[in-house]
Order: C-alpha cells, then structure tokens, then sequence
C-alpha cells in the first residue's frame, strides 16, 4: 500500500520515551534543548506582527511562482542592508527552509542522486532528503584547533552521481561559518564536478564575535541556491516565511531559474497575508537579534566560568549560532549519559550523535535557554559527572 520511501521506523527512542514519561509524571525539567524563539521569553512587538497581518491586500490574489514582489524586496533590502546585491528576480519565498530544500532537490536532482552534507550537522537532512529520493553522503567536519571541513574526504565521497553540496554558514549545532578560504575550495570542487552549492544561511546573522561572514547569496562562481528564513532571523517560525535565491554562472542561473518558476507556480505556497507583513516582519529582526545574542553571550560566559571550575567536561570553540557543544569523558554511549542526566537529575540535554557525532563524548545544549535554567541545568550536569 504505501512508498517505500515512508518506511520509517517510528519507533520513539529511549530517550524520548523516557523524556514523554518525565514530562507524563510532571517532574521537574531543565530543559537544554529549548529551540522555539516564542517559548523562551523574548519580547516581541506583538502590536506591529499582529497589525501587519491584517492588511486588506490580503483579500485578493495575486499569484507569481516567485512571491510578490514587495515581499521579494525586502527579502532584497535584508542582503543590500549587509552590502549584498541579490536582485529580486533572483528570489523565491517558500513556506521554510525545508520547503527551500525540496525545491532546491527537485531542481537538481533524480531519484538516488546525491548530494553531500556535513556532519555532524542539522538532523532533519535525513528527512528531507528521503522524502525527495535523494541519497545523503557525509562529508566530515574536524575538531581541530576550531572546526575544519575535512575537504579531502569531501572529494572522495563524490561519485558520478553528486550533485550538490550542502553547506550550513554557521553550521548547526558546531557554529562553524565557512571561510572565504573554504568557499573558494568549495566553488573549486562544485566546478571541476559539475556540482551545485545549496547554503543554509538560517544563523547566518547570529555570530557571536559581530564579524560580518559573506552571504552565499551573491556567490557567482558556481550555480548556487541560498536558503533562509524569518524563522530564525526575526525569531517568528510560526509565521512560515522562508526564500531561496539563486546565483552563478549566467546560463546556469537562467536554467534553474526556470526550471524553479515551474515548481513555484505549481505550488505557489505562501499564503498573501504573510508575504505582505514580510516587510514588518524583516523590521522586527534588530530588536529580537539584539536580545537573542545577548543571551547566547551572557549563557556562553556563565558556561565558560562554570567550566572552568573543572576538567571534566569542556566546551568546543564556536563562532555563530544558538548552540554549545560541550566534550565529556566517552565512558557511555551520549544516549545512555542523557537518559541518566533526565532520570537521577531531570536534566535534558541533546548528546552528540543526534546532529551525527561521529564518536560518543559530545552533548549539545540550547543557547537560547533562560540564563537561570541554564545555570542549573549545567551545574547538575557537572555534579553529574565530576
Ligand atoms: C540548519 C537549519 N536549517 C534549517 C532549519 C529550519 O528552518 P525553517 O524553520 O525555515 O524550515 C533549521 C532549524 O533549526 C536549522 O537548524
């Protein structure tokens, strides 16, 4: 009856079955995984979001594959705001990301093509990439001295049927962004192999140091589709308001443009009253960035004296993004240390090999969690395992 696609094993794991008991029996939880914006106590302008969806424009329709073109033009105005000239007609609003990602596959590739990810990286790749028939290859990212993109293993894990290389700037959960070093190796390898660059750009505004990386959006080297969304970058996921844009080569760019429009037009998914509230949506981004980085600083520097008071556990250097990686002694699977941290502490944490850490020893924790349920949550951890 159904796809072989679908044939997930759905079966909840160990922890997430005990995590479902804990919340059942209503104990206490240090949550460390906290990742929704609009549960984590950030004040928004609710009069403005609220106001914006009510434009009376709403009631007709306007259908364009690429979205309407007020709401293209702020998605514009957000790249000239960092010196990037992405023009609208390079732009296609799509419901998330994720839906980026579909478009981005259906574009590029047939069934049981492949295309490279890293890891560790974003858990829901596997997802996105099944549902689409595309295959995921792994290509290694190294602790060493910071993160490094171990491009040697990259080049080996191409065959004839590579067809993109997905690359998260900043990488989730390592904080890693790609170098313009690396980005040259990247367009290097995409040429030489006929290759397409998919850039997740969702973190891209949250570096923790305020250097200003570059957008793929405006890479010109090699076809190129950028992916990101107001989900993270003015903390509003509910609102379902993502783009794609495309760069590269002009015949390349061309192409796919096309070939998009047609995937567009058949879905034309972004519903009217959130393309026109784009524009206030966007204006929302400086006051939730301010007070989302805030608290990623003021948790990354209460960790770091936290840890320092030991040698047990340590945290791995990151530039960007809501997450810390913290390294512990391997002693057990980072499942089995989990469950023991939410069932003798009530803690909950990530371990490593959820974003696919290729050893034990890792735990990821949320840095958008409320400073006080940080601290406690880490000073158990710690009593845990000193
Ligand atoms: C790297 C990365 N890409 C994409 C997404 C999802 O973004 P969206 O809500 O726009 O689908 C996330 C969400 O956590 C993410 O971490």
């Amino acid at each position: 009856m159904f796809a072989n696609r679908t044939n997930w094993d759905l079966t909840p794991n160990r922890l997430s079955e005990a995590l479902a008991a804990h919340r059942t029996a209503r104990k206490p939880l240090l949550d460390l995984t906290v990742s929704n914006p609009t549960e984590c106590g950030f004040s928004y302008d609710s009069k403005a979001i609220l106001e914006a969806l009510s434009n009376p424009a709403a009631l007709h329709y306007e259908p364009n594959p690429r979205g309407l073109e007020s709401a293209r033009g702020a998605v514009a105005g957000y790249y000239a705001g960092r010196n990037e000239a992405v023009p609208v007609e390079d732009i296609f609003l799509t419901t998330s990301t994720s839906e980026g990602y579909s478009y981005a596959f259906r574009t590029l590739c047939n069934p049981g093509d492949e295309v490279l990810v890293p890891s560790p990286s974003y858990p829901l790749f596997d997802f996105l990439a099944e549902i689409q028939d595309v295959k995921l290859v792994r290509y290694p990212l190294l602790y060493d001295h910071g993160w490094q993109i171990d491009f040697h293993a990259l080049e080996q894990a191409i065959t004839a049927r590579t067809r993109a290389v997905i690359v998260v700037h900043p990488n989730n959960p390592t904080g890693h962004f790609t170098k313009s070093s690396e980005r040259t190796k990247f367009n290097a390898i995409c040429n030489v192999h006929q290759m397409a660059i998919v850039a997740d750009e969702v973190f891209f505004d949250f570096a923790l140091d305020g250097n200003r990386a570059a957008s793929f959006a405006t890479n010109s080297d090699v076809l190129t589709f950028t992916l990101s969304g107001l989900s993270k970058i003015s903390g509003l996921p509910q609102m379902k308001a993502a783009w794609l844009t495309v760069s590269g080569p002009q015949n390349l760019k061309s192409e796919a443009l096309g070939r998009l429009e047609v995937i567009a037009d058949t879905y034309l998914s972004v519903n009217a009253s959130v393309q026109l509230a784009m524009p206030v949506f966007f204006g929302q981004r400086h006051c939730f960035q301010e007070q989302l980085l805030s608290r990623v600083r003021a948790n990354l520097k209460e960790l770091d004296r936290l840890l320092a008071g030991q040698n047990t556990c340590s945290r791995l250097a990151a530039e960007g993004g809501w997450y810390a990686v913290l390294r512990v002694p391997a002693v057990r699977s980072d499942e089995d240390l989990a469950l023991e941290l939410l069932t003798a502490r009530s803690v909950y944490v990530h371990p490593g090999h959820f974003y696919d850490f290729p050893t034990d020893g890792f735990l990821v924790v949320s840095l958008i969690t409320p400073e006080t349920i940080l601290l406690m949550g880490i000073t158990a951890v710690l009593n845990f395992l000193c």
